[in-house]
């Protein structure tokens, strides 16, 4: 890895770990399995298949993945103590490219205040846990937690501590998602350029979103030299959650001309693996979350919905077939304008001019004030109901604002003749 391109960001997703311990995204060993083999699919760099010392089921998935999965890292969690450790290797040692992850603090609210030690006691047990776990295994990643409120001193001590010992990742976490980007970038620019041994580390990083910047502090990291992104499919994790794998997959791609970062990652397998994720934590996506909700390539407003149909460039910055959708979707509401009502009408095949497509265009309107989406099997309904109209005066159909004198009284009318 650290002989790649320059410009090579590696995805490291951890949604089957920090995803999949949060609260109500518990995954069995065959519904991670199943995520695994699309994260395969996805050209993700490594796996973070979870923490096997947790639980028994844990472990067995974490080793069925190992087993399985081919072209990925397999990586899985472990404290800064022998049992996790060995329980770690004995999970991921049949992987074609295993990687131990070791965690423990650097902070000093949590020095204190959770492990109850010394700043030389947790480096003492770090180097030795870094130790312990190169004597296994070539690949060592190194995580000291919540390094986003540490001492930048004591953490630049840290990493120069964990290199010397044998890590060759070193991932810096903003656990409490409490960085502004400037900070973390700086922070993680200080530590590649003062940390003795740096360049034989890759540096990493980790973000929680609590305060929303998880994908701007990743970005900063990048701008700062880090070249390995951690992160989880829909953004989920623990609290707020993770920075999210498709909004940095999609963030290198449409902004590539002015990052000049590239990675791996075969984007039109976002969407499938997001609804998998989603199907198989039964945890629904946002409706306007970036890139994978459903509202992310859709318009609404007749002032967008002319634009998109005249260019997508108008409103849309990536093509919804980059992240696996067949396309965006024009959703037809009390907001939608008369293009996109003839547009849709076209699609099905059906052309109205004059009189006829007045009325279906009223009849329209009333319809969609009562609901929120007007279907295509509404929109065939209202196109035979106006078919027949062919003017306003003497036909045996007056304007259908003239039949239905009140608003109520339309939409209940509109409701009755489509629903029955
Ligand atoms: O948030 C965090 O600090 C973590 C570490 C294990 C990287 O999840
Ligand atoms: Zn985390």
């Amino acid at each position: 890895m650290k002989d790649a391109s320059p410009d090579r960001v590696f995805i490291f997703d951890t949604t089957l770990r920090d995803g999949e311990q949060s609260p109500g995204f518990h995954l069995d060993s065959n519904s991670k399995l199943r995520i695994a083999r699309q994260l395969e699919k996805l050209g993700v760099d490594v796996i973070e298949a979870g923490f096997p010392i947790s639980s028994p089921g844990d472990f067995e998935a974490c080793r069925r993945i190992a087993r399985e999965i081919r072209g990925a890292t397999v990586t899985a969690l472990a404290r800064a103590v022998r049992e996790d450790i060995d329980a770690v290797w004995g999970a991921i040692k049949e992987a074609e490219d295993p990687q131990i992850h070791i965690v423990l603090s650097v902070s000093d609210v949590h020095i204190n205040r959770k492990l109850g030690m010394t700043r030389d006691e947790v480096l003492k047990r770090g180097a030795e846990a870094v130790a312990y776990a190169r004597s296994l295994c070539e690949n060592v990643q190194y995580s000291p937690e919540d390094a986003g409120r540490a001492d930048p001193d004591y953490l630049v001590e840290t990493v120069e501590t964990m290199i010397a010992a044998g890590a060759n990742v070193i991932n810096i976490p903003d656990t409490t998602g409490y960085c502004l980007p400037y900070e973390f970038g700086e922070l993680v620019r200080r530590v590649i350029n003062e940390a003795r041994g740096s360049e034989r580390a890759l540096f990493s990083v980790h973000c929680h979103n609590d305060l929303g910047l998880a994908v701007a502090n990743t970005l900063a990291a990048l701008s700062a030299g880090a070249r390995r992104v951690e992160c989880t499919i829909n953004g989920i994790g623990e609290r707020a959650g993770n920075t999210s794998l498709e909004e940095v997959v999609m963030l290198l791609r449409v902004r590539q001309a002015k990052l000049g970062l590239e990675c791996g990652v075969n984007t039109t397998e976002i969407t499938r693996t997001s609804r998998l994720v989603s199907e198989l934590t039964g945890t629904p996506v946002q409706p306007n979350k970036a890139v994978v909700g459903a509202n992310a390539f859709a318009h609404a407003s007749g002032i967008h919905q002319d634009g998109v149909l005249k260019d997508r460039l108008n409103y849309e910055i990536m093509k919804p077939e980059d992240v696996g959708l067949s396309d965006s979707k024009i959703v037809l509401t009390a907001r939608s304008g008369r293009h996109a009502f003839h547009h849709r009408l076209n699609r099905l095949g059906i052309t109205l001019v004059d009189a006829p497509a007045d009325a279906a265009w009223q009849r329209f309107l009333q319809l969609a004030d009562t609901k929120k989406e007007v279907t295509d099997e509404d929109l065939r309904k209202i196109a035979a109901m106006s078919e027949t109209t062919n003017g306003h005066e003497g036909n045996g159909h007056p304007p259908v604002t003239d039949q239905l004198h009140d608003h109520n009284h339309v939409a209940d009318t509109l409701r009755h003749l489509i629903f029955g």
